[in-house]
């Protein structure tokens, strides 16, 4: 099948050579994203969700196990795929706007195209009026929406964002996610992002899949079936505690 946006991670093992021996990392994960759906992974720390998601992106080979996307073996990094980080690594002598278009620089389009494109991005973020300041003007999370802009910019098929707001204060966080969920709405995507708050997985996702500590593994898989469009209201409903429950259970078995 060439769905376009489906990605599927096949048996996937992965460990690393470190002065003090092996460390397996990851055992065993396998599942399939459909496109244009939002899935969280969630898991403790250090359990191997990073490299899971360097894999993904095609940066780092798996020691067995595969990746595909739309139905074809994925073994170095495409355009297709966009990858986020934690701390928005924006250049800071380049304005908002020059970050937002240097992805399309090496694209072959027109600087007027360009511009068109970064100008709309812009505005999708509600960044217009910071166009042409530095990022140092921007908040913490200004810089990360700017940083998920540049990365949706390419109009990549796959978004991969990995603790994209693990950086920010409490309340800025729940902004930005509100954010995020406008900005997928208007621009669907097959999303895969990691997250340790598990309120912004269920907030955010069609499906919450839970890793065991290293060598991780998917532990469970959550469907996340409540209506859409969401807000922060929806943290209090009873289906929401509901499934906050059961992501809970499975961090903690
Ligand atoms: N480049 C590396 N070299 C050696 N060990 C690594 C490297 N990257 C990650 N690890 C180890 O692999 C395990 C998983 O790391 P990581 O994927 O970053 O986990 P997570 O993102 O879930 O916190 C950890 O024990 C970490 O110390
Ligand atoms: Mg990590």
């Amino acid at each position: 099948m060439t769905n376009n946006g489906s990605l599927v991670a096949s048996n996937i093992y992965h460990a690393y050579d470190a002065a003090a021996g092996r460390i397996q990392a990851l055992e065993n994960v396998s599942f399939s994203l459909g496109n244009e759906t939002f899935t969280c992974l969630v898991g403790p720390s250090g359990c191997g969700k990073s490299t899971l998601l360097r894999i993904l992106a095609g940066l780092v080979q798996p020691e067995s196990g595969s990746v595909s996307l739309n139905g074809s073996t994925l073994d170095s990094p495409r355009r297709k795929i966009g990858l986020v980080f934690q701390d928005a690594t924006l250049m800071p002598w380049r304005t908002v706007i020059q970050n937002i278009m240097l992805p399309l620089e090496f694209t072959g389009l027109s600087r007027q195209e360009q511009r068109r494109r970064a100008d709309s991005m812009l505005e999708l973020l509600g960044l217009s009026e910071f166009a042409n300041a530095y990022p140092s003007a921007l908040s913490g999370g200004m810089a990360q929406r700017l940083a998920i802009g540049r990365a949706l910019i390419y109009d990549p098929e796959v978004l991969l964002l990995d603790e994209p707001f693990g950086a920010l204060d409490a309340l800025t966080r729940e902004y930005v996610s509100e954010e995020l969920l406008r900005i997928w709405s208007q621009h669907k995507k097959t999303v895969l992002m990691v997250t340790h708050s598990i309120q912004e997985a269920i907030l955010l996702s069609d499906r919450v899949l839970v890793m065991s500590p290293r060598p991780g593994r998917i532990v469970k898989d959550v469907t996340i079936d409540l209506p859409r469009p969401r807000s922060l209201d929806d943290m209090l409903g009873t289906d929401f505690v509901r499934l906050e429950a059961q992501v809970r259970a499975a961090l903690r078995r």
